[in-house]
């Protein structure tokens, strides 16, 4: 199943292929129209429900400003979302991320590393010892432990695959909007940036990202 979805985010990956042809000419004839009443991706309910589903549990969204300053956003707060799209947006907010399915999994296999399985799933996973130690275990064996290391790879993927839609959304605005502020009122190309790095510097499946360096180490 991991595997779909990866290959669905390839998919949208290579959307930006045709998306990056628009010249800033061509969009600026319907931005006016798509960015009514400060409409942008901020309001997507959708990719939201994807963040909670990886477990970027973070209601008030910090976004950097045109004018240098940073202001917050509510990620619930969605232009004509509806009943049903606030409800699943509470569900999936309350809900598991996926990686703690694999955690409870980590936890139930490695018992002697005293994992917590259980935890308010309405905050965003923070890093574990126990877990790192159990995936270096698993790392350090791939064979010995195939299934557990597939679903690590697996899982490396769909982060991989997700941050590599934000960095082609980053490099496609940048051609097509430069460094023009977005219709959601933040800084644009800057604003973006900031995110794009941050899902590199603080992963959200952190201990299989950590557990690369250890093993070269
Ligand atoms: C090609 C023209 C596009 C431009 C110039 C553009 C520009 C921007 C900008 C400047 C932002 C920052 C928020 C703001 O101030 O508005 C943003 C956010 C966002 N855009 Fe786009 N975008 C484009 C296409 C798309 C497409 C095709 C999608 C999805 C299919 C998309 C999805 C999103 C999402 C989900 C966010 C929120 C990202 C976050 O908060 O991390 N954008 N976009």
């Amino acid at each position: 199943m991991l595997t779909r979805v990866s290959r669905i985010e390839t998919t949208l990956v290579h959307t930006w292929d045709v998306l990056q042809t628009l010249t800033p000419d061509e969009y600026q004839e319907f931005r006016p129209v798509v960015g009514r009443e400060g409409a942008s991706g901020f309001q997507s309910y959708q990719y939201r429900m994807l963040e909670f589903i990886l477990g970027v549990k973070q209601r008030q969204r910090r976004f950097l400003r045109p004018d240098g300053s940073h202001a917050t956003v509510d990620v619930f707060d969605i232009h004509g979302a509806d009943a049903d799209a606030t409800r699943d947006l509470e569900l999936a907010w309350k809900g598991p991320a996926v990686y703690d399915a694999a955690v409870s999994l980590l936890a139930s296999r490695f018992p002697e590393f005293g994992i917590e399985p259980q935890r308010d799933f309405s905050q965003s996973y923070a890093r574990s010892a126990p877990v790192f130690t159990a995936w270096k275990a698993v790392y350090e064996d791939a064979e010995g432990h195939m299934d557990l290391f597939q679903l690590g790879e697996k899982l490396v993927d769909v982060e991989d695959t997700f941050r590599q839609w934000r960095f082609r959304h980053l490099t496609t605005v940048s051609r097509i909007i430069g460094f023009d502020a977005g219709t959601g009122g933040s800084s644009g190309v800057e604003y973006l940036l900031e995110v794009a790095t941050e899902s590199i510097r603080q992963p959200l499946f952190v201990e299989l990202w950590e557990v690369r360096h250890a093993l070269l180490a």
